[in-house]
């Protein structure tokens, strides 16, 4: 009964998300983007085809697009703090290289920790969820098993509602996220509603997690999501010969033949699913290309693909790595703007709440 009841709300999220998609295409003007990352390291190419190439796309459509750098989040399931700042810097480079354009575009960009005011809305919100709730969220609880750390701190199961404040702040109405993500999308709904129901104003709209049709990159031990702490991907930043070292090493089979099976044959389908998204080709036709020159001839495709895709952002980073300067003026830029949305917001919230004086 549970898991029928979880596969429901899954299926009517990805339709509310299906909806959005076709309004998004007709009416981007009338949509905001609200999405983003914690600043812990940098970003791999999984982030780049699962998260980072639809934003781009997103930005592009012409709908306004704020990218939070969740750097209060940080301190949640970690005990270092000292690289924070030259990683929200980091994750602002990655952004940057890989396309999100705020000269050209209304794309924000900014840590949460420089936004009183969004900070402000966790007191009141936190009031609007019960212990019960935080207690049940799937998320956290696969969070806190992994995080190891034996004594777990508010922070960590409050969360969820600092980030309610994170999307409900300006209004954003569309949340790109990976599935992880929606029961935390799920409260800041009930949020939303309860508040407006509560102080009898209509101060926030329902936000809607998008989950966009997104490939599923493998780390290079096949059979893991790549992720950094697994040690198994490749980072945007990588050089060229970086790239290579870490293909070669990447695990495959010993079969000669290349096929596209994902299901028996995952290393070899990741690999050709990698150079399937750099050349804009099928991965069943790029198999049938390498038919039986085995792995290697695989792996040698699959870095010069990787490579070429990546040739013009790596080197645009390179130069934004010069520029520090740049960087932290798109940051101050992006503070700016947050601030004046945050401050607007607040000022409704108070008055809703007969906090005004
Ligand atoms: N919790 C997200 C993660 O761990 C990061 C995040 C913080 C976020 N605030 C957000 C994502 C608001 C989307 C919207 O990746």
């Amino acid at each position: 009964m549970k898991n029928e009841l979880n596969y429901s709300s899954y299926d009517i999220a990805i339709k509310r998300s299906d909806e959005l998609e076709k309004d998004l295409q007709i009416n981007p003007h009338k949509h905001r983007v609200l999405t983003g990352d914690r600043p812990t390291g940098n970003l791999h190419i999984g982030h780049y085809f699962g998260s980072l190439q639809n934003r781009v796309r997103l930005q592009n459509l012409g709908v306004e697009t704020y990218i939070l750098i969740a750097d209060y989040q940080v301190l949640t399931d970690r005990d270092v703090f000292a690289d924070i700042s030259k990683y929200v810097l980091e994750l602002t480079i990655d952004y940057l290289a890989c396309g999100l354009d705020p000269q050209k575009s209304n794309t924000y960009i900014f840590p949460h920790s420089h936004i009183p005011e969004l900070n402000q809305l966790t007191i009141p919100f936190l009031s609007l969820v019960s212990n019960a709730e935080l207690n049940r969220n799937p998320t956290i609880k696969e969070e806190i098993a992994a995080s190891g750390q034996n004594i777990i701190n508010a922070g960590m199961y409050t969360y969820p509602v600092h980030q309610a404040a994170d999307i409900l702040f300006c209004k954003s109405d569309v949340v790109p996220v990976g599935k992880d993500q929606l029961p935390h999308i799920e409260m800041t709904r009930t949020i939303a509603k309860r508040f407006n129901n509560k102080f009898k104003a209509r101060v926030f709209r329902d936000p809607v997690g998008l989950l966009s049709e997104v490939p599923v990159i493998l780390g290079l031990d096949g059979n893991q999501k790549m992720s950094k702490s697994r040690n198994n991907s490749i980072m945007i930043k990588a050089t060229e010969d970086e790239t290579n070292k870490l293909i070669k090493s990447a695990k495959t089979d010993s079969e000669r033949l290349i096929e596209y099976d994902p299901i028996n044959r995952p290393e070899v389908a990741n690999l050709l699913r990698l150079s399937s998204l750099c050349l804009n080709q099928t991965p069943e036709s790029i198999a049938e290309e390498i038919g039986n020159q085995g792995a290697g001839k695989l792996k040698q495709i699959t870095s010069e693909a990787l490579n070429a895709h990546f040739k013009e952002i790596r080197i645009r980073r390179k130069q934004l790595e010069e520029d520090k300067t740049f960087v932290k003026e798109i940051l101050n830029a992006g503070i700016r703007q947050a601030r004046e949305v945050a401050i607007e917001t607040l000022s409704e919230v108070r008055k809703a709440m007969n906090m005004e004086l």
